[in-house]
């Protein structure tokens, strides 16, 4: 039996089980995956030692990913873009890392709203940590030639913008609303308005009448920014769709199956978190 799971700090939130388990089950693999709360001094030991442990892999989730693509023997272009790792797994006793958030947005983003296209006007970008890095990443290798980054702090976005270049403008976050004009995607990667508490502090009014509105925060599904977006009769992309999605790269690395994100696996996330 192939054994994988997600590690964090604390961890039983975490939706990752309840997406790998109904694929196993989809697909009849002899595979578990579990939820494993590991304290940030044990993280080195823990990924040092999946094999005796048992484990073809494991995902890494907050506040372990720096970590994991630190101690990671063997990197990818995806995760040396953001810095981070969130999916590793062991090939030739050599520890593999990557990050798939990068692909998760993007494959939510395309199935979503497919008429998107690089370069169809600006695109904004809330925020400058880990999230924000594996998107810019992503809308970078798509070909989208510029995009204005916003952050509340500019020493951060400032170091996105050294990291990738001049592709990235930095505008100040008292310019935000005015750096809205004819934007085509805008996305908020800050952790602003989880729990349903609060919204990034910008004014859609400006952005082109066809733009698409994304947030990546999923709990609640439809936050306060995705709820101003609808108001203003703009398509939205919500979080849990690249949840769903970058699992899937995960997945076919350890249990050899590229699964497929369902209408039907997206109503179960999405039932457990109107539990909450
Ligand atoms: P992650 O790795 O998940 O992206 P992170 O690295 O903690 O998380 O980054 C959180 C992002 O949310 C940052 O861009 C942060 O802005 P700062 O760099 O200025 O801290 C942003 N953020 C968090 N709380 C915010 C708030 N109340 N207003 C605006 N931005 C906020």
């Amino acid at each position: 039996m192939k054994r994988a799971c997600v590690i964090g700090w604390p961890i039983k939130h975490s939706r990752s089980p309840l997406i790998h388990r109904a694929w196993l089950k989809h697909y009849g693999i002899d595979g578990s995956y579990d939820r494993q709360a590991v304290e940030p001094d044990h993280v080195e030991t823990f990924l040092t030692s999946l094999e005796s442990l048992g484990l073809v892999g494991c995902n890494v989730t907050v506040p372990h990913k720096e970590k994991a693509f630190e101690v990671a023997d063997v990197k990818d272009a995806a995760a040396c873009a953001v810095g981070a790792a969130n999916t590793l797994w062991l090939e030739n006793g050599a520890l593999h890392a990557t990050n798939t958030d990068t692909y998760g947005f993007m494959a939510y983003l395309t199935h979503k709203a497919p008429q998107w296209k690089p370069s169809d006007g600006h695109v904004v970008v809330l925020g400058a940590g880990g999230a924000s890095r594996a998107i810019l990443h992503g809308l970078l290798e798509s070909g989208q030639s510029c995009i204005r980054l916003i952050n509340r702090s500019a020493a951060r976005a400032n170091q996105v913008r050294t990291h990738f270049g001049a592709q990235i403008e930095v505008v100040p976050w008292s310019a935000r609303n005015a750096a809205m004009t004819d934007a085509g995607l805008v996305i908020n990667t800050t952790s602003v308005g989880m729990n349903g508490e609060g919204s990034p502090d910008v004014d859609l009014g400006l952005v082109a009448d066809d733009a698409i509105v994304s947030d990546i925060v999923y709990t609640p599904l439809e936050t306060a920014f995705l709820r101003a977006a609808k108001a203003r009769e703009l398509q939205t992309v919500d979080g849990l769709g690249m949840l769903l999605h970058q699992a899937v790269p995960a997945f076919e690395t350890w249990f050899g199956v590229r699964p497929t994100v369902t209408d039907a696996l997206y109503q179960t996330v999405a039932d457990d978190i109107g539990r909450e």
